[in-house]
């Protein structure tokens, strides 16, 4: 392993939940490798504008065509992929706000999908490129929802990456961590050991 992109999304920054079980678990990868190189994005203190039609439009027009403004954001948008086509792992620190994720991860999401460089249409239907890759989300909520209609957040990340062409998911939950002290306790409990099982 060389690259390891993490991607924490939290709006607690460090202090969140899912940013903890990100953090520790980069930490344990990274003794494990010591030479891989290490890319942390932190979308609270760093967040990624949403897409509007002047951005969308500036990933569509042909170079020459491009406004500075647009120049800016196609290579802002460049710079994002690059970091996820480097990495071997990546590692994303996923909070439920909201039954949903957070806007800020959707953001992001929004500047890395680009029809021919991280998929391309296919007479079959889409492709991703980003292919060989393996991605561990640190999930945190306050209520239960696993394995239920109200885990609006799985199916959706793991679908977004299948897309992309990362296909090779972990997720490792904690929840009920706002249900009560004990059940956080519990919860964080069973999300360490996980980490642990996961990192080993
Ligand atoms: C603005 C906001 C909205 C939230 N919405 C939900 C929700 O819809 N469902 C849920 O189970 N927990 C919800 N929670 C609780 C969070 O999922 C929980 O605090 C979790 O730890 C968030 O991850 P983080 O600590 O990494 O930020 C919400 C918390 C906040 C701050």
């Amino acid at each position: 392993m060389k690259n390891v992109l993490q991607i924490n999304t939290s709006l607690f920054g460090e202090n969140g939940e899912s940013s903890k079980l990100a953090d520790r678990f980069v930490e344990k990868l990274l003794k494990q490798y010591p030479e891989a190189r290490h890319i942390k994005r932190d979308l609270a203190s760093d967040p990624v504008p949403h897409l509007d039609a002047e951005r969308f439009g500036a990933f569509l027009a042909p170079p020459e065509r491009r406004s500075p403004a647009q120049q800016a954001a196609v290579k802002y948008s460049d710079t994002l992929i690059a970091e996820l086509k480097a990495a071997d792992v990546i590692v994303l620190g996923l909070p439920m706000y909201n039954f949903g994720v957070p806007s800020t991860l959707k953001a992001y999401f929004d500047h890395v999908a680009r029809a021919g460089h991280t998929f391309r249409y296919t007479a079959n239907g889409p492709v991703g490129l980003l292919t060989g890759k393996k991605a561990y989300v640190f999930s945190a909520r306050g209520g239960l929802y696993t394995g239920t209609p109200w885990d609006t957040e799985t199916d959706y990340v793991r679908m977004f990456l299948r897309f992309l062409g990362i296909e090779d998911v972990e997720f490792v939950y904690a929840e009920g961590l706002a249900i009560s002290p004990q059940s956080k306790e519990t919860s964080l409990n069973k999300a360490a050991a996980a980490l642990e099982r996961l990192a080993a």
